[in-house]
């Protein structure tokens, strides 16, 4: 591995799934050259020689770990998974894409109770959330499916993502607060943001002319 050739790629963690293809379409309209065909591969490394990029394929949940120990330079990641992993990475531009919501939510007959659950995906924000409002609950991680535990008795409330608001709607639960918006951020490596800055700002440029055309 030749570190000239290195220092010219730019290592992007992309989180599959949901994201990837809204992000995937913003790069295209940037103008990088992204096959179709990368689109449903099972391929963990997808090398981009023409844009001069590699995407590492990632469980969206660890994109800033990649990015915080460098192993990628930069990286597209929610702003719900920013806040909860509180990684060292500088956030670098709001992506407008992958829109969606953090909600407290319950079932419509809610009341509170003397020794309150929260089941979440994010227990730092959810534990942040309700120490703020002066509230004592015990938060209880899960890591998906949580809109089961209100209906199956395991917490009272739930502090989870909406996003069209179906999965509330089909279990008969409702939203009681929002928490804060959220949407996918492009984030950077401190050191290779100094190192590789000429094609991170590049690369930032012809995403925020996309971004602004759009807003
Ligand atoms: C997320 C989130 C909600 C749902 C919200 O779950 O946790 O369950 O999407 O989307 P909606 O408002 O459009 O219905 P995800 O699909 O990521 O799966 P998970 O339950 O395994 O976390």
């Amino acid at each position: 591995m030749s570190s000239n050739i290195e220092k010219n790629i730019l290592k992007v963690a992309m989180p599959k799934g949901r994201i990837y293809k809204q992000a995937s379409k913003l790069f295209r309209e940037a103008g990088l050259p992204i096959p179709s065909d990368f689109d449903d591969t099972r391929k963990l490394i997808i090398e981009l020689p023409d844009a001069k990029m590699e995407f590492i394929m990632a469980k969206p949940v660890d994109v800033p770990t990649y990015v915080e120990y460098g192993v990628a330079d930069i990286g597209i990641v929610g702003k719900d998974v920013l806040m909860e992993e509180k990684k060292d990475v500088y956030e670098l531009l709001d992506l407008g894409i992958a829109k969606c919501r953090m909600s407290v939510i319950a079932l419509p007959d809610w009341k509170p109770t003397i020794q309150p659950r929260v089941a979440t995906k994010y227990p730092n924000v959810a534990s942040a959330y309700f120490r703020e409002l002066g509230q004592q609950v015990e938060v209880i991680k899960l890591n998906g499916s949580i809109e089961l535990a209100p209906l199956i008795g395991l917490a009272d409330r739930i502090v989870d993502m909406v996003e069209t608001g179906q999965t509330l709607r089909e279990n008969g639960l409702v939203e009681m607060e929002s928490i804060f918006g959220i949407t996918s951020r492009l984030i950077a490596n401190r050191v290779s943001y100094r190192m590789k800055n000429d094609s991170i700002q590049s690369l930032c440029d012809k995403l925020q002319d996309v971004i602004s055309e759009k807003a």
